[in-house]
C-alpha cells in the first residue's frame, strides 16, 4: 500500500486529482470509476479546472457509478447519482453514452445489476478506482461482513450506513438496500486509489491500515492489492 498523507483537503484532493490525470494522459479510454459521498468533492472541483485548463481530456474516458441507494434516482439531491451528475458529470465537455450510472429506481435491480456489469465488462474492466472509505470500512456499499465473491450486486445496509446517510439528504430518507459494484469488480481494477479526509476517518483509517484484513473491515481488504495508494490528510491519518 502507498501512504500519501498531506496536510489538508484540499492538498489531498490536488495529489490524489493530480494522479487521475497523469493516468488519463498516459492512458485516453481510461474507464474511471469515482465514489459519490462528501470525500470526492475537492477532487471533482480540481478535476473539473484541470479539463477547462486543458492538462487533462477526458473525452475518450468512459465513466462508470460506484453504487447507489436503492430507491433513489437523480432527483434526490445526496444520491449517488445526483452528487456525481451535478458536481462532476455535468461540468465536463463529455457526453452521455461515455456514463453508465446504477438507477436506483430501476423496478428489475439485478437486471440493472447485469447492465452495470456488461458496461464494465465490454469496455475491458475498470481502469481507475477512486474510492471513498464509510465510517465502518465500507467501500461503495461493500459492507461489514462482505462477500468476495461478488460484482454488482444489492446489499442490505449496515445500521451505521443507514446512521451516516442522514447527512447527504434534505430529510431524513428510510434507505435500506445499496446497489454497488462488488469486491470483484473492484479487485479486478487496474489501479485503486482509496481516501479518506477528516478526523472522524481517523480510526477506521487506523484499522485499515494497522490492523489485520478481515471482511468485517471492508477496506482492509484492499491491503494487498498491487496498485492501491491511499491519499489522507493529516487529520485521518492521525491515528497511524
Ligand atoms: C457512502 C457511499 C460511498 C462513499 C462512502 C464514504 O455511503 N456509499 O460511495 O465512498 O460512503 O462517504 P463520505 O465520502 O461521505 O464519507
Amino acid at each position: 500500500m502507498n501512504l500519501i498523507i498531506k496536510d489538508n483537503y484540499d492538498e489531498m484532493s490536488k495529489a490524489t486529482g493530480d494522479f487521475v490525470i497523469d493516468y488519463i494522459n498516459k492512458k485516453a479510454d481510461t474507464l474511471l470509476c469515482i465514489a459519490g459521498g462528501e470525500t470526492p468533492y475537492g477532487l471533482f472541483k480540481y478535476l473539473i479546472e484541470a479539463s477547462k485548463n486543458g492538462k487533462v481530456d477526458f473525452s475518450k474516458c468512459k465513466f462508470v457509478g460506484l453504487d447507489e441507494w436503492v430507491g433513489l434516482g437523480r432527483e434526490t439531491r445526496g444520491s449517488c447519482q445526483e452528487t456525481l451528475y451535478n458536481n462532476f458529470f455535468d461540468l465536463l465537455p463529455i457526453k452521455e453514452e461515455q456514463i453508465c450510472f446504477f438507477n436506483g429506481l430501476a423496478e428489475n435491480l439485478e437486471s440493472e445489476c447485469k447492465r452495470v456489469d456488461k458496461f464494465i465488462s465490454d469496455n475491458g474492466n475498470i481502469d481507475l478506482m477512486v474510492l471513498g472509505i464509510g465510517m465502518n470500512g465500507h467501500i461503495g456499499f461493500n459492507e461489514p461482513n462482505v462477500p468476495l465473491d461478488t460484482y454488482c450486486h444489492v446489499v442490505d445496509l449496515d445500521p451505521i450506513t443507514k446512521d451516516v446517510s442522514v447527512k447527504y439528504f434534505d430529510e431524513a430518507l428510510d434507505v435500506k438496500q445499496g446497489i454497488s459494484l462488488g469486491m470483484k469488480t473492484i479487485n479486478e481494477s487496474d489501479t485503486i486509489l482509496l481516501m479518506a479526509n477528516e478526523e472522524r476517518k481517523a480510526e477506521i483509517v487506523r484499522k485499515t491500515v494497522n490492523e489485520e484484513k478481515t471482511p468485517l473491515v471492508p477496506s482492509s481488504l484492499l491491503k494487498d492489492f498491487p496498485k492501491l495508494y491511499f491519499f489522507l490528510d493529516k487529520a485521518a491519518a492521525s491515528k497511524l
